[in-house]
């Protein structure tokens, strides 16, 4: 018995690793699998189909990089408690209707990287507990109508990287769960605004890497819920129209990597919930002032490697809480303490990679370089020629006033001038004004319009200031002032422009004459320089003119009178001609050879 006794404990010891092997034994073979996790994991194994002998109660089974073609219906229904299922990487063309029948518990589903063509309907039912699915990677070319219907739970839907050209209008149907989508790097040609408005629960929405070129008014309708929009990598996308983004509440909103050319105001107006945007990576040149006031919670705006010359006085008025502004890497000089509604509130301001010139401008943000950060990169000084290359951290507080200062501009030309060109010719006034900043130079016509280089047209200001006008009119005559101004002030000069006529005046003139040839004036005979001439000037002419006439009758008539009453009283009839004078802009009834009264003597 003794004997028997102490052969039984190996066997009793070989009986207990029996049990234990048990277990182990049911991993399919070249796979790892873990009892405590419940997990099966085969990946990279080569496998050409599903292994035989996973355990029955496994939950998370990995067949991933494999080399499995096809998904039969009942695959998996033996592994009812399966929670998460990766069949990514493998070599999948179809998985039939049924495929998933029976997972019930099944939260996570990966078909990514595979060559599904077409996913019909049918796949996914039964799945109703599904979170996340992902089929990503494939060849899947259309979505068709209510092949999702049964994810009522599912909150992530990756449809990336797909040859997707067409959404169905009703294949979202049933996603009524749904928080995440991602939609990148299709064919599709156009936002599928149809398709998405069924998506009432979506939250954020991420569409990356597409050709679409025009993002339509009203591209987003009923999603309620969305509060994340990411359009990245829209190269063809030049401009959003007012109404593309109506309808929608966000708080983030990234619109980086495309073709945009100027900052999209309108598109952003109603988004008063907006604490993050993102628009780097465009070609927006200038940030205009004034006109982002409605994004009152607007916290971080990131507009780096854009192509942005200017931030203008008062861009972000109305942004009292923006505590993060990245323009890195743009093409800006400067950037004004003005342009903030709240500058004590900056806390990290990115600007690093622009050709900043340092001069008081700057000057308040030097003196807040402890208290704001400049990101990973120290921002440099480009101009003036002592401080190149200088970061804004090396400049020494005591010497600040030193380096960093403005001088008011001065006109380099003589203060008046005197420019005399013929009418139909070209003319040229020209203004540089010396200072820094650089100064802008503007000029203010003789009728008050105020032209900057922005002004194109007949009349136009070149960015070296000088004011051109292209076939000059009499009226463009006048005293022009040219005022070339900068943070320290404002320099002005007069010129005066001169038109010479060239009968076009006389023309323009005798319009309101029966006869325009009665007249033997030549033009030349005409003040040779006229300061605008309109309609007014040509009644008071006239009316003078008529006056001028009517004097001199009377004087003839009082020095006929004195005649007749000297030269006794044969005489009582008495023409009087009398020829006006030449030039002169009266008489709108009379006809040419002068005008003839007779005056009867009493
Ligand atoms: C599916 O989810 C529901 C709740 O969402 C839950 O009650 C049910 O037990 C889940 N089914 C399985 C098999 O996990
Ligand atoms: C999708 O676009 C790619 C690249 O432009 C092209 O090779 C492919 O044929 C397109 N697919 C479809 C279905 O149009
Ligand atoms: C971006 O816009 C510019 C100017 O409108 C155009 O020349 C260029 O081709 C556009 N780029 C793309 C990728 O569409
Ligand atoms: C917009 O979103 C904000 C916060 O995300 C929320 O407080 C607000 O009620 C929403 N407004 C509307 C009209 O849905
Ligand atoms: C903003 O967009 C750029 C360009 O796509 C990206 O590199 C950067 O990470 C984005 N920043 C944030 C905070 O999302
Ligand atoms: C300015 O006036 C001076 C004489 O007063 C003259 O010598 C000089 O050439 C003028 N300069 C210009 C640019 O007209
Ligand atoms: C300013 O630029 C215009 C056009 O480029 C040129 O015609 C003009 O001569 C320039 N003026 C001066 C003073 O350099
Ligand atoms: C020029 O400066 C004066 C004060 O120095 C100011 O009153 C005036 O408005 C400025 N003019 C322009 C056009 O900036
Ligand atoms: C004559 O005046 C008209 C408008 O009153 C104007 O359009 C026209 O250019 C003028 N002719 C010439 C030669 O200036
Ligand atoms: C004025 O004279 C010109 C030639 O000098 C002639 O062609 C034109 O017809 C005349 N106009 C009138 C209204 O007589
Ligand atoms: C005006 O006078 C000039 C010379 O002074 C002459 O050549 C021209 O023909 C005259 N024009 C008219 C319309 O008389
Ligand atoms: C135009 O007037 C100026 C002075 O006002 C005079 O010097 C010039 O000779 C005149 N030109 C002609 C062509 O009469």
């Amino acid at each position: 018995v003794l004997y028997s006794a102490f052969n039984l404990a190996p066997l009793l010891g070989l009986a207990l690793v029996g049990v234990f092997l048990g277990s182990t034994l049911a991993c399919p073979s070249r796979c790892e699998c873990s009892a405590q996790s419940r997990s099966v994991v085969c990946h990279r194994k080569r496998l050409p189909s599903i292994p035989e002998g996973i355990p029955i109660e496994t939950r998370i089974l990995d067949l991933s990089k494999n080399r499995i073609q096809a998904i039969n219906p009942d695959d998996f229904a033996a592994y009812p408690h399966i929670e998460e299922l990766d069949l990514s990487g493998n070599i999948i063309a179809y998985v039939e209707p049924g495929a998933f029948n029976m997972l019930y518990s099944l939260h996570a589903l990966s078909l990514k990287s595979n060559r599904i063509k077409l996913l019909s309907l049918g796949v996914f039912t039964s799945l109703s507990n599904l979170t996340t699915l992902d089929i990503s990677d494939n060849k899947i070319v259309i979505l068709v109508d209510y092949m999702f219907q049964d994810l009522h739970n599912l909150k992530t839907l990756e449809v990336g990287d797909n040859e997707l050209v067409y959404i169905s209008h009703r294949a979202f149907n049933g996603l009524l769960a749904l928080e995440s989508l991602t939609l990148e790097r299709c064919n599709l040609t156009a936002v599928p605004t149809d398709a998405l408005s069924h998506l009432h629960n979506l939250v954020s929405l991420h569409m990356r890497y597409l050709n679409i070129g025009t993002l339509h008014p009203y591209s987003f309708k009923k999603l309620f819920r969305l509060r994340h929009l990411e359009i990245d990598s829209w190269p063809a996308l030049a401009s959003l129209p007012a109404n593309a983004l109506h309808g929608l509440n966000l708080t983030t909103l990234s619109i980086t990597n495309t073709n945009l050319s100027a900052f999209p105001y309108q598109a952003l107006r109603h988004m008063p919930y907006l604490t993050h945007l993102n628009l780097s990576h465009c070609r927006v040149r200038t940030v205009e002032g004034g006109l982002l006031q409605d994004l009152v919670r607007l916290r971080e705006l990131r507009l780096a490697g854009a192509q942005l010359h200017s931030v203008e006085p008062y861009a972000f008025q109305g942004l009292r809480w923006l505590r993060l502004l990245d323009v890195s890497h743009n093409r800006l000089e400067t950037l004004e303490r003005g342009v903030f509604q709240a500058p004590e509130g900056l806390e990290v301001l990115q600007i690093n990679g622009n050709p900043l010139v340092c001069d008081c401008r700057l000057m308040w943000l030097l003196q807040k370089r402890q208290a704001v950060s400049f990101g990973e990169e120290q921002p440099e000084c480009s101009t003036p020629e002592g401080n190149r290359g200088r970061p804004f951290r090396e400049f020494k507080e005591t010497l600040l006033s030193y380096y960093v200062t403005c001088t008011k501009p001065k006109i380099r030309e003589n203060r008046t001038q005197l420019v005399s060109v013929e009418e139909g010719q070209w003319a040229q006034l020209s203004c540089s004004a010396d200072g820094t900043p650089r100064p802008t130079i503007s000029w203010v016509t003789p009728r008050r319009r105020h032209l900057t280089s922005r002004n194109q047209g007949r009349v136009m200001v070149h960015n070296n200031g000088s004011l051109d006008i292209k076939a000059v009119e009499v009226q463009d005559g006048g005293v022009y002032v040219c005022v070339a101004s900068n943070t320290a002030g404002n320099d002005t000069m007069m010129v005066s422009l001169a038109v010479k006529s060239l009968g076009s005046l006389y023309a323009n003139r005798t319009q309101y004459s029966v006869d325009p040839n009665s007249t033997t004036a030549n033009s030349t005979n005409l003040p040779n320089t006229t300061f605008g001439l309109d309609l007014k000037t040509i009644l008071v002419s006239t009316a003078m003119g008529c006056f001028a006439f009517l004097g001199v009758v009377l004087f003839c008539f009082l020095l006929l009178f004195v005649w007749s009453r000297g030269k006794g009283k044969h005489k009582n009839n008495i023409d009087v001609e009398y020829v006006p004078r030449a030039g002169g802009a009266e008489g709108t009834e009379q006809s040419s050879a002068g005008r003839r009264f007779n005056v009867k003597m009493i």
